[in-house]
């Protein structure tokens, strides 16, 4: 990675313009989880300790461009941020025609997917944007896989562009995991569909030694095996390729484990009754909602004896605490686990939270979309910009 970094530079004075993806819930105006905010904080403490004029740049959700509104303001999280780094943070609603802010302060700048031109990368915006400051920093790894004015255009026109601390260190976390893992490197990929995750397994199998899949991704697995899976999610379309990945993977020697045993249900509510079942005795009126206990118990071996751990996905519906046992388990043979253990997502980052093993993942990503290219061996267009401002 050849990228001019923010810690090279002094920003003293300096007008500095720093790209955060503060994209996180928020919940009746009050921001439900700060992760993204907390991953930030390093960096804007250390532009603030070394009395630059910072400039917060964020988007948040997807709102109409060309318009403000409340539901996608960036109130609540200026509120937070301001509480974390215990400094006034105000937010600027207009702010495209310049911002005064003294050395050693703070200001963010209104969800920049409110101007026009954001989402396509727009020339007009992108030099706007980067005459608003003297070095533009991006550091919002989770927006990295976008080429948007705010992640990209900015980059190309700013006097000087670099990488902040926080996207560094997620991009050294990846390759540490992808491109020299400690053996063997065991991935989690578990979601609702085999067809948005196709890519990433497909790349995953020439990297990986044990890939566990999970969700309804196994279920269209197990059909593909010829279980019956009931009224469980899956795709009919997919049997043919799943079967493909299967053979390859046989081939390669790659171990692709299957569940022994399943939480079933016949409706999909948090008061649904759970049931666990052998694999193959999954009734017609039933569906997969979670791996069973003897499966958590062999997954959780696997992970035991893991060097690397790659995590995306919860493998069962662990909203509903009936239906999380499986990710309880499987988190806590992560915890465990003395391996180098990476994980990314949002629901990912929701199941670490609620069982309370943040402190026992060596990195956790802020990134969902932004991981999941990584872990495809696609480039990110707002790295690769930075990358060319470097050479
Ligand atoms: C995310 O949460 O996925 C990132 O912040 C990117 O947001 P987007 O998918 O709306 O571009
Ligand atoms: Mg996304």
């Amino acid at each position: 990675m050849k990228l001019k970094k923010m810690a090279d530079f002094d920003l003293a004075d300096k007008r500095v313009l720093i790209r955060e993806d503060l994209n996180v819930p928020i919940q009746n105006g009050v921001v439900s989880s700060d992760a993204r905010i907390r991953a930030a904080l390093p960096t804007i403490r250390h532009a603030l300790d070394q009395r630059a004029r910072v400039l917060l740049m964020s988007h948040l959700g997807r709102p109409e461009e060309g318009v403000h509104s409340e539901e996608f303001s960036l109130a609540p999280v200026a509120k937070r941020l301001s509480e974390l780094l215990g400094v006034p943070v105000p937010l600027k609603r207009d702010w495209l025609a310049g911002v005064e802010v003294a050395p050693g302060s703070v200001v963010l700048l209104e969800n920049v997917r409110f101007n026009k031109g954001e989402k396509k990368n727009g020339e007009e915006l992108s030099r706007r944007m980067a005459e608003l400051c003297d070095v533009y920093v991006m550091d919002a790894f989770g927006t990295a896989h976008r080429a948007e004015a705010s992640t990209h255009g900015v980059a190309r026109y700013a006097p000087v562009a670099c990488a902040g601390p926080l996207l560094v260190s997620e991009l050294t976390a990846l390759e540490t995991a992808l491109e020299k893992p400690a053996r063997p490197l065991v991935a989690i990929v578990a979601g609702s569909k085999v067809s948005t995750k196709l890519t990433v397994l497909e790349s995953l199998l020439g990297k990986v030694d044990r890939l566990i899949v999970g969700g309804g991704i196994t279920n269209t697995f197990l059909a593909a095996l010829g279980y019956s899976v009931g009224k469980s999610l899956y795709e009919r379309d997919m049997l043919d390729i799943c079967k493909r990945l299967l053979e390859q993977s046989a081939k390669r020697g790659i171990e692709i484990p299957m569940p022994t045993d399943v939480v079933v249900a016949k409706e999909f509510s948090a008061k649904a009754e759970a049931d666990v079942k052998p694999v193959g005795a999954v009734g017609p009126d039933e569906m997969i909602l979670d791996i069973g206990p003897d499966s958590a118990e062999q997954f959780g071996r696997l992970l035991s004896s893991a060097g690397t751990i790659l995590w995306n996905g919860p493998v069962g519906v662990f909203e509903f605490e009936q239906f999380g046992e499986g990710t309880r388990a499987l988190a806590g043979a992560i915890a465990r686990s003395k391996a180098f253990s990476l994980a990314g997502g949002g629901d990912t980052l929701a199941a670490i939270e609620k069982y309370r093993i943040e402190e026992s993942i060596s990195y956790i990503s802020t990134g969902g979309g932004a991981f999941l290219e990584f872990v495809e061996g696609k480039k990110l267009p707002a790295v690769e910009i930075l990358e060319q401002r470097a050479g």
